[in-house]
């Protein structure tokens, strides 16, 4: 469904112009689930969303590289195009619901909008499909819902109506940033298993950011594990969460914080910081933090390159010479 190969994205700002990210390569198949992980500021949000012409006003993005989705060449497409496909055949929910909900508008008329103009749909026909909708992502007392604005409901049924929303017209792929991270814990395990039926039920294919290891065993089947723009290790989630190879997945799954840390703690084992990201570095971007760093590691950059057999794939010098049975070089 989804396909990207060698994808770069540069942003230039009035201010500065950074590549925040840097070759990056995955894909995703129909009703399968990929969880992106990474620490905030590794190019996660960047990466899902600068393709799709979502970036703030003031910001250019400069794709490099090549994203099918469901055969289309999304790189170089034109902003009109891009529009039509988002909302309609990619659903995407980001972290605050308000942002990218109406606040003038009631929620029924918000999800109905998105029937009428991607399914062609009457406004009546559209109101029934926005109650079903409604029903569909588990809100209680869906009538009175459709009626109520934004700033009416509390912030997991917001969330729920953004979820409506995303999946009014269809999509083929849902792509999710960090969709539970404002939420109390037990909004966010409601609003993860809404979107686990869902993928099952609508057979979509779904692309959810986190930085919640609990989350990622709990709904994806694949996990892509970001560090400075790149991707360090790339596999099965089974494989990757028990028995991870690269030196900062190792990292992240021995700093898990236990159930009594501060939430958003995970990351507090790893000593030092993630590279600042301005021009394309030479060598691994993880170098400077890493254990098992070699000369090599800062000069030469870790191969990547994604195998269509499902295996592991770890953007290490170290680990890859170790096991260079298990991972094919470029
Ligand atoms: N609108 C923007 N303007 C300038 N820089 C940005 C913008 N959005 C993201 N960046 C930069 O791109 C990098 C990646 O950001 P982002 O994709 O938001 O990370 P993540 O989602 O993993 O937390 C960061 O260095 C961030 O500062
Ligand atoms: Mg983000």
């Amino acid at each position: 469904m989804l396909e990207v190969t060698d994808l770069s994205i540069d942003l230039f700002t009035a201010r500065a112009a950074l590549r925040p990210v840097d070759g990056v390569s995955y894909g995703v198949a129909q009703g399968e689930t990929l969880a992106i992980v990474g620490e905030s500021g590794s190019g996660k949000t960047v990466l899902n969303f600068a393709p799709l012409g979502l970036m703030p006003t003031g910001v250019v993005a400069d794709l490099h590289g090549s994203i099918v989705f469901d055969g289309t060449q999304l790189v170089g497409m034109s902003e009109r195009a891009l529009r039509k496909i988002r909302g309609s055949a990619i659903g995407t929910i980001f972290q605050d619901p308000m942002s990218a909900l109406n606040p003038a508008l009631k929620i029924g008329r918000q999800v109905a909008e998105v029937s009428e103009m991607h399914l062609g749909l009457s406004a009546r026909q559209a109101e029934e499909r926005a109650l079903d909708l409604l029903k569909l992502v588990g809100m209680s007392d869906p009538a009175s819902r459709l009626q109520q604005y934004p700033h009416e409901l509390s912030g997991g049924l917001r969330q729920r109506a953004m979820i409506a929303i995303s999946i009014a017209a269809e999509p083929k792929l849902l792509i999710a940033d960090e969709p539970t991270t404002a939420l109390d814990v037990t909004v966010q395990a409601q609003i993860i298993a809404l979107l686990k039926d869902l993928q099952r039920r609508l057979h979509m294919a779904v692309v959810l950011i986190t930085h919640d290891m609990g989350v990622v065993a709990s709904i994806a089947s694949r996990v892509a594990v970001m560090y400075a723009g790149r991707i360090a290790e790339y596999g099965p989630v089974d494989r990757v969460l028990i028995e991870p190879q690269h030196p900062y997945t190792k990292g992240l799954i021995a700093a898990l914080p236990s159930e009594d840390d501060e939430p958003g703690s995970m990351f507090r084992g790893l000593p030092g910081a993630p590279p600042i990201l301005g021009a394309p570095l030479d060598g691994c971007a993880f170098a400077p933090r890493c254990p098992l760093s070699i000369d090599r590691c800062t000069t030469d950059r870790p191969a990547f390159v994604t195998r269509s057999d499902g295996a592991v794939v770890v953007s290490c010098h170290v680990v890859n010479s170790r096991n260079p049975k298990e991972v094919i070089y470029a």
